[in-house]
């Protein structure tokens, strides 16, 4: 709020600089998604020639979207719904952005829990509990801790309560500051964990699984839809955290730069969290298909069996930590700018209250680990897998294609470009061809060919 000549004006909050904009997008996009996320689904679907398909993904469908969210959001000034009011006054368009607030809502909803998982490892390091093997292995103590019903639940609880501090404290002395302190912190972090993990024995095998295709896996149809969803998940996109994001920017920031900045630091930070992991998978003879305990089960054996494995433990899930609080405050954020501007409610109650939902939604997917371990909403999915199916692989790239076609179609082609800040660039007619032709139909394909697996 600001006084103008003795009148409340009621303000939009805003970036404090590009560059602030820039590490909260990096931090949004740079996640659990990289590490977790990543890890698993490149192990599960063949490692070399997955990793190929998604880097086309992002190449030639992500990054052209990006700018294309952010610069809607950016043009319109307004959250995920009001954007596209805005822009397409009285047109359904709009309707997507209700599918952003509920993707939203299903992806914190197993997040945070996820989050919890890597906050009880780290407090775990710390006070020196996980140093030595567990009674059972790791794969047991991890299914029992999961499966119980409230010790869960206090971790998931507890990172909610950080992203709601972080998100009630506003975009430039919360996010934005956060942001700053994480980012450079976990860079560092994961380039000394790569550095280590390529010197193990047998480092070898692990990479030429992430880095030799098996072109074999390409006959799979899910392979592309798992690298889909992946590539826009891993870039926050579709969701409209970006479009949020970009609200908060004001005109004279340029986006192109930016966006392929976030598009590639991104991608470098999955690439590199490969780097870390599946060495060491394949050094200590792991199954690099483990799923989603990957992470949680695997990598503490292997940190048992290094020499310093404690302290490279403490650092790994403190990275991992501070990656899922930079992206869960920016999923927070899409609803509680949505609610703030509809309900006229405050920073605080949209936070509490959004925040809240959130929380609830994550005890349904923790029990799902416990005793409700047979609730299989979605094939032989549990209650997390399938509430990250239906948000990853259908919600996010249908966000991704109305994008693409409310930009490449509904606007002019000089509209488009000047809402890009593509006008005066020689890459503006290829950036068009791929969001008004190449995305929709790749995605349409993808989604088509994969109807029948889900
Ligand atoms: N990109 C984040 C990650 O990789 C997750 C995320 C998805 C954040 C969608 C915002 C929107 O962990």
């Amino acid at each position: 709020m600001r006084k103008v000549k003795g009148v409340i004006v009621l303000q939009r909050e805003n970036w404090a600089s590009r560059l602030g904009f820039m590490l909260a997008a990096m931090g949004s996009a740079v996640g659990l998604g990289n590490i977790w996320r990543f890890s698993y689904v490149a192990g599960e679907n063949g490692g070399g020639a997955f990793l190929i398909i998604y880097l086309l993904s992002v190449l030639i469908i992500g990054v052209p979207l990006l700018l294309t969210e952010v610069s809607i959001g950016r043009k319109a000034q307004s959250d995920v719904v009001g954007s596209y009011q805005k822009l397409a006054p009285k047109k359904p368009w709009y309707m997507v952005g209700f599918l952003g607030i509920g993707g939203a809502f299903l992806i914190l909803g197993f997040y945070s829990v996820v989050a919890g998982w890597a906050f009880y490892y780290l407090w775990n390091y710390l006070t020196g509990q996980l140093f030595v093997e567990p009674e059972g292995g790791y794969g047991a103590a991890f299914g029992q801790f999961t499966s119980t019903t409230y010790e869960p639940l206090f971790w998931h609880g507890l990172f909610m309560v950080i992203t709601m501090v972080i998100v009630l404290i506003g975009i430039k002395k919360g996010i934005e500051l956060a942001n700053k302190i994480f980012m450079p912190i976990l860079a560092i972090l994961l380039l000394v964990l790569a550095g280590y993990s390529v010197t193990l024995d047998g480092a070898m095998e692990g990479l030429a699984f992430l880095f030799k295709p098996d072109w074999s896996v390409l006959s799979d149809p899910f392979v592309y839809i798992a690298a889909l969803g992946q590539a826009f998940f891993s870039l926050s996109l579709g969701v409209g955290t970006m479009m949020t994001y970009g609200s908060y920017l004001s005109k004279e920031h340029k986006l192109p730069g930016a966006t392929v900045g976030i598009g590639l630091m991104d991608t470098l930070f999955a690439v590199i969290s490969g780097i870390v992991i599946f060495p060491a998978v394949f050094a200590f003879g792991i199954e690099p298909a483990s799923g989603p305990p990957l992470v949680f089960i695997t990598l503490p054996s292997i940190f048992e069996q290094m020499p310093f494995g404690s302290i490279v433990a403490i650092l790994f899930f403190l990275a991992l930590c501070l990656a899922a609080v930079s992206s869960s405050i920016s999923l927070l954020e899409v609803p509680v700018a949505y609610f703030m501007r509809v309900c006229s409610w405050s920073r605080r109650v949209a936070t509490i209250v959004t925040g809240s939902v959130m929380f609830v939604l994550g005890v349904f997917v923790s029990l799902g680990f416990g005793i409700w371990s047979g609730v299989t909403p979605i094939g032989d999915r549990n209650i997390l897998d399938s509430m990250d199916y239906i948000a990853s692989n259908i919600f996010l790239p249908i966000g991704g294609l109305v994008m693409a076609i409310f930009i490449g179609w509904y606007f002019t082609k000089e509209e488009a470009f000047e809402a890009t800040d593509l006008t005066t660039s020689p890459l503006r007619n290829v950036w068009l061809v791929l969001v008004r032709y190449i995305a929709p139909i790749l995605i349409a394909i993808i989604f088509l060919n994969a109807l029948d697996i889900i």
